[in-house]
């Protein structure tokens, strides 16, 4: 992008709610004259300044940008990353926001992140790597300590992570992930690692490819149920700014993770213009290192973009631009709090193309005069009518000055959309 272009267009690569953030928070500039979304979803419609637009390979994509004079293009999800669709854009010239596939390894394969931190004494948890099934079950009938982490090494939507209790339950998922193929090639590789007790804490971190800036702290919601119970989904609501985060654990973070994992991604040649996420665990013996994700996180990013004072089309264009360093980063007083909208059964059986209503006060222009703001993942329309079509259907997000009051406010906000078989947790 040009620097500080006054007549901003840009591209977004997605469909969720994340994306629907990322485009609300940049077409809040003045200056952004157009947000395109791809393959985005109907609910993004709703935003005065942002349009879907459909292509079926990456190709379609880039012509689109060039043809349209797109000043960035921002890619929201992890598998276009990994399949190398940054590079493509790099070939044409094309400014855009996230890494190239070599970097998108830190998400695209765990064993290639835990061999990274080992090697740079990132602090994370001991872990060991298996491609078969017999090997990692002989370990297993010599590890003795449960509860254990068995991780498909690949990517897994956040579903191919089991914290398991037992060896016979051990057995049973690495029976699901190298004999049922469960996840295809993603499960082909394991990682086995002890289970780290504490809380957590998701810290995105903006490099301009030189330097690099922390946002706000967020606190995700994996489990799909109530007090952490339930599988893991790819996150049910989020607190911003972590409540449990203290003032030294951010610190320790900074200089025990985040600085040595910059100063390693610079040895390695990996450095890239985007967001990088650290999913941290903070223990009794300080903070561990659970996993990088290459992007913005979801839920996450419906807190962090609603706290955020600072514009958040100038922070894209320093990132591309290598101005980071000179930016300077407010966010609004208080707390926010995202409730992540499902369809019951999500992750694993739901149904879906219910009606959904209730949603118009939070929507577009008429949001303004809300305290909550919807962002929509899984939506579709149909004869005239919006309707679920995924799992994780929309975020509602509210601010407060207290994190009870912003508690209180999304609360209440999201009983006013309804929708069959609507889910969501009564303990963000
Ligand atoms: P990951 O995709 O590696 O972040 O794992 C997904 C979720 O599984 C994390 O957010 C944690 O809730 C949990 N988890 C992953 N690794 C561990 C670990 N070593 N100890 C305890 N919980 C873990
Ligand atoms: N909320 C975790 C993630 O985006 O992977």
């Amino acid at each position: 992008m040009k620097k500080n272009s006054k007549n901003r267009k840009y591209l977004i690569v997605g469909s969720g709610a994340r994306e629907h953030a990322m485009a609300w928070a940049l077409s809040l500039n003045p200056y952004t004259q157009k947000v395109f979304i791809s393959p985005g979803n109907f609910g993004m419609t709703f935003e005065p300044k942002c349009e879907i637009v459909k292509f079926s390979n990456f190709e379609q994509m880039i012509n689109f940008a060039k043809e349209n004079q797109i000043d960035t293009i921002l890619v929201g999800p992890e598998q276009p990353l990994v399949e190398g669709f940054v590079d493509l854009c790099k070939m044409q010239k094309i400014d855009v926001f996230g890494p190239p596939a070599k970097s998108a390894m830190l998400e695209g394969s765990k064993i290639f992140a835990k061999n990274l931190m080992k090697k740079y004494g990132i602090e994370t948890a001991r872990f060991e790597t298996f491609d078969n099934f017999k090997k990692a079950a002989d370990f297993l009938s010599s590890a003795g300590k449960y509860p254990i982490v068995v991780k498909a090494d690949g990517l897994a939507e956040g579903k191919g992570v089991f914290i398991v209790q037992s060896y016979e339950e051990a057995m049973n998922i690495l029976d699901l992930l190298f004999n049922k193929s469960k996840f295809g090639k993603s499960g082909e590789k394991i990682v086995i690692e002890e289970c780290l007790q504490g809380y957590e804490a998701s810290i995105i971190v903006l490099s301009d490819g030189k330097s690099f800036k922390p946002l706000i702290s967020a606190k995700d919601h994996k489990k799909a149920f109530d007090n952490e119970q339930g599988p893991n989904t790819g996150g049910m609501g989020a607190i911003s700014p972590n409540p449990l985060l203290t003032e030294d654990d951010m610190q320790k973070l900074e200089k025990r993770i985040i600085l040595p994992t910059f100063n390693a991604l610079k040895k390695e040649g990996l450095l890239y213009s985007g967001a990088l996420y650290f999913g941290v665990m903070i223990t009794k013996d300080g903070p561990f290192l659970l996993e990088y994700n290459v992007r913005f996180g979801d839920p996450e990013t419906s807190s962090i973009l609603f706290s955020l004072d600072t514009d958040f089309s100038t922070c894209i264009d320093a990132c591309m631009n290598g101005y980071l360093e000179k930016l300077d980063l407010s966010w609004k007083e208080g707390f926010s709090v995202t409730l992540v909208a499902a369809s019951k059964g999500y992750p694993d059986k739901y149904e879906v193309g219910y009606e959904i209503a209730g949603y118009k006060d939070f929507i577009g222009e008429k949001s303004k005069n809300n305290l909550s703001k919807i962002f929509f993942a899984g939506v579709d329309y149909k004869d005239n009518k919006l309707v679920t079509n995924r799992g994780r259907v929309l975020n509602i997000v509210s601010r407060g000055k207290t994190l009870e009051e912003a508690r209180k406010n999304v609360y209440q906000d999201i009983e006013k959309i309804k929708f069959d078989n609507l889910y969501y947790r009564k303990d963000i």
